[in-house]
């Protein structure tokens, strides 16, 4: 087993893609697997870390000794977070989150035939639950945020990432590029770790578990 580095210590880790509800049976999402934010629960806890997930629709299987709280949307990802961070130490949000939800759910099946031709749907922003936490930060605790961004040119990205961090409030940002072929849904991950300067401390490349590991290095 791994060196327990991080015996005791508590980790709280959210993971997925937020599902913003529409009606009974819809919902705007994100094609977020979990996967990234599952292998930092559990790479967090081979090290001997107290580790509790919260994780919104995974497409992966949690290891069995992670307290696992289970949301669906931002709202409810943002109260389940809230309530978390009174008693973790290290706070790292991995999940997708959607920007913006419908303004309201309707209670029963939106109906084409009593919509027409064209749906507008009206949406209004979530709350930014990293810069929620980030400004509510208890002392000492540590706070690393992820960006997964589009964007293709290296010197964009970063700058990108650099304008987010200060946006967020948070001590570390995970910097990583997304499209239908990386970062989403596959097992390998490329990282630019930047801290709360916007100074680089890391790049790494490699299977989703190594990256989980060298962003808890950044734990002391
Ligand atoms: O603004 P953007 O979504 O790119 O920021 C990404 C970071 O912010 C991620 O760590 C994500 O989990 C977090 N986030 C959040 N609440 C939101 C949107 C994003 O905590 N409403």
């Amino acid at each position: 087993s791994a060196v327990q580095d991080l015996a005791g210590r508590r980790v709280l880790i959210s993971a997925g893609g937020t599902r913003e509800p529409l009606d009974p049976v819809r919902f705007l999402g994100n094609r977020s697997s979990g996967k990234q934010g599952v292998y930092l629960a559990q790479a967090a806890l081979a090290r001997g870390a107290r580790v509790t997930l919260v994780a919104a629709n995974l497409e992966v299987a949690v290891p069995t000794s992670v307290t696992t709280v289970l949301v669906s949307s931002a709202l409810q990802m943002h109260e389940a977070m809230t309530l978390a961070a009174q008693s973790a130490e290290v706070i790292i949000m991995a999940a997708a989150v959607a920007d913006y939800r419908p303004k309201t759910v309707q209670l029963g099946k939106i109906k084409k035939e009593d919509v027409g031709d064209t749906l507008t749907l009206e949406l209004v922003k979530n709350p930014d639950i990293l810069a929620g936490l980030s400004a509510a930060r208890r002392p000492g605790q540590l706070i690393i945020g992820f960006a997964a961004e589009t964007e293709t040119d290296a010197d964009r990205l970063l700058a990108l990432g650099r304008e987010k961090i200060t946006r967020k409030g948070c001590d570390y940002l995970v910097v990583n590029r997304v499209s239908q072929h990386e970062g989403f849904g596959t097992e390998r991950n490329t990282v630019t770790v930047l801290d709360h300067h916007g100074v680089i401390v890391n790049e790494v490349s490699g299977s989703k578990m190594s990256v989980a590991n060298c962003i808890l290095d950044l734990i002391d």
